[in-house]
């Protein structure tokens, strides 16, 4: 089961309420916006820039005041008045930006992609195993794929949605960022967000931000849980970019790539 907002489909528990609260809001300076396709390793950037900005790690409590998913229902005062600078996120593909394209221009915007294979599997992952079918049932992992491949699971086809931000990369306020970036330079990719956004960072800053958001760091908090509906364990599952080899037949493999291909090769540097 889904929903739809407009021609996207969003998960059960977003509002239209909820993705209109973010098209006129006034936005401050030092505002930032994540984008993804699920399980692209959104908890992992957004770590990562809580830590940059705020310098410290997001608790239960400072994730309630700044931390806001477009979609999801708040009070429009705590979104007025949170302390700055605040995180947007979402998963909405440029197309449906839950911002009108005014505020969506002053926002610092961060797009974060990886490998559609990997994405797909860590997506069918989650449904079917941490999950236990219970919030989305997946069906079977063809039928699941099959899905994917003709982009009518939640949040539309992964090739719009990286095509919308990719079209975008040049534009002054957003950085275009590839996942495998991040596990194959972090240091360097970690110096280029936080120039990005407006901030140097020491040695120090950086060993400890990688200490902190290392995979089997994230995996293993203990201190609350980094998402409502499964555990961290789960949640973060193996952090690699192999695992796909495990689920796809080279069959599936073959036509993947032809329906999704994975852009990663044109990169620009
Ligand atoms: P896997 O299922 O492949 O492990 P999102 O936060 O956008 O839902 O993305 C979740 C994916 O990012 C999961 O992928 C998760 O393990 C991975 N991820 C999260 N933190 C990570 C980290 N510190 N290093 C590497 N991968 C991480």
């Amino acid at each position: 089961p889904h929903k739809k907002l407009g021609n996207i489909k969003v998960p059960l528990d977003y509002t239209l309420k909820g993705y209109n609260l973010m098209k006129n809001l006034e936005i401050h300076d030092g505002d930032i916006y994540v984008c993804t396709f699920p399980r692209s390793g959104s908890h992992w950037l957004l770590y990562i820039i809580t830590l940059i900005t705020w310098g410290e790690e997001p608790t239960k409590d400072t994730l309630k005041e700044c931390y806001f998913v477009a979609g999801a229902t708040y009070n429009d005062e705590d979104v007025k008045q949170a302390k700055s600078p605040r995180l947007f996120w979402s998963h909405f593909p440029y197309q449906y930006s839950p911002f009108n394209q005014q505020n969506l221009d002053k926002l610092k915007c961060i797009y974060l992609a990886r490998n559609p294979k990997e994405t797909v599997v860590s997506l069918y992952s989650l449904w079917k195993t941490a999950s236990n079918g219970e919030r989305y049932n997946p069906g079977t992992w063809n039928e699941f794929l099959e899905r994917f491949m003709e982009g009518k699971n939640m949040f539309g086809h992964w090739n719009d949605h990286v095509s919308g931000w990719w079209h975008h990369r040049h534009d002054s306020n957003v950085m275009f960022l590839w996942y495998e970036d991040l596990k194959k330079d972090f240091d360097n990719t970690v110096i280029r967000i936080a120039k990005f956004l407006g901030y140097s960072l020491t040695t120090m800053q950086l060993s400890v931000i990688k200490e902190k958001t290392s995979f089997n760091n994230m995996k293993a908090t203990k201190d609350g849980k980094i998402v409502s509906f499964t555990s961290n364990e789960a949640y973060f599952r193996s952090g690699s970019n192999e695992t796909w080899k495990d689920y796809f037949t080279q069959e599936q493999a073959l036509k993947f790539d032809q329906l999704v291909p994975f852009p990663y090769d044109y990169k620009e540097k």
